[in-house]
Order: structure tokens, then C-alpha cells, then sequence
């Protein structure tokens, strides 16, 4: 499998309840390196911009809510096959169908709270990275 770059966001209610670390671990632990991390609370255009594709869903405007409502760690997390491990290693988006030891099992709340984004393909990876990271922040490239 290729090395890839990934986007993740470990989102307000998991930096809330101190989680980033046992996150992290749980993403180097199963193989992936971070590339770039930032902590910092999204202003709410740039939210609507990473959201714009559920700009017309129902849950849109609690969703960009919740992601402004206070500090997110953004990171580039690289590896072999690093956009689907990620997925993996959050499981799924609702918490309570995700399977055991995957972080939204662990640390999700709810479907709209569950402490993690992780890009779902290369073009989103590719797109996500883009708007958060500029080229010369990424390492282990
Ligand atoms: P994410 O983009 O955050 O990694 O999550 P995902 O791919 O697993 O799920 P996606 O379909 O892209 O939905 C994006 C986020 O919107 C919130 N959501 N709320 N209230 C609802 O019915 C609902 N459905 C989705 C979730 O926070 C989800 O992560
Ligand atoms: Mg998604």
C-alpha cells in the first residue's frame, strides 16, 4: 500500500474532556505519524467552508455550531494507507454503532459529538489538507 497523507480533527467535546492525548496515542500507536498539528478554534467561515458538502443537510447549522463552540486540534497524519486506517481507527460516525476500541466509541458523545473527522478519500484529503496546512508545514511527507 502507498504512503498517504490524511486530515483529522479531534473535535471540541474530545479537547474538552482532555482526550488528545490518549487520540494521538491511539493514532501512533496503530502506525500512523503525525505531520502537522495545530490547536486552535475555528472561525465559523472557515468551518462552513470545510462543511460546505452538508450545507443543505438538516444539521448543518448545530454542526458548525458545535465545531466553532471551542479549540479543535487540526493534524495531517501520515502512513501506509493512511486515509482508510484513520477511518478505522475512529469508527463509525455514530458512536454507538461504533465497534470497540475505535475512538469514537471511546470518546463520542452523540452522532453531531464524536470527538473526530477524518478525511473519507484522497480527493478529500487532498482538499481538507489544502485549507488548513500549507505545504511547507507537512513533514514526514
Ligand atoms: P466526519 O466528516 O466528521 O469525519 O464524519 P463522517 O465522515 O463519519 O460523517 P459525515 O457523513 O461526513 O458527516 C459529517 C459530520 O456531521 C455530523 N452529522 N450529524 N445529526 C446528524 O444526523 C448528523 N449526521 C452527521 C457528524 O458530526 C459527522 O461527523
Ligand atoms: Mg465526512
Amino acid at each position: 500500500m502507498a504512503k498517504e497523507m490524511t486530515f483529522s480533527i479531534i473535535k471540541p467535546n474530545a479537547v474538552k474532556k482532555n482526550a488528545i492525548g490518549d487520540i494521538i496515542n491511539m493514532f501512533e500507536s496503530q502506525g500512523l505519524k503525525i505531520a502537522a498539528a495545530k490547536l486552535t478554534v475555528l472561525p465559523r467561515k472557515k468551518a462552513e467552508e470545510f462543511y460546505a458538502e452538508h450545507s443543505a443537510r438538516p444539521f448543518f447549522g448545530e454542526l458548525v455550531d458545535f465545531m466553532t463552540s471551542g479549540p479543535v486540534m487540526l493534524m495531517a497524519l501520515s502512513g501506509e494507507g493512511a486515509i482508510m486506517k484513520n477511518r478505522a481507527i475512529m469508527g463509525a460516525t455514530d458512536p454507538a454503532k461504533a465497534e470497540a476500541g475505535t475512538i469514537r466509541k471511546k470518546h463520542g458523545a452523540s452522532v453531531g459529538e464524536n470527538a473526530v473527522h477524518g478525511s473519507d478519500s484522497p480527493e478529500s484529503a487532498a482538499r481538507e489538507l489544502a485549507l488548513f496546512f500549507e505545504k511547507s508545514e507537512l513533514v514526514n511527507a
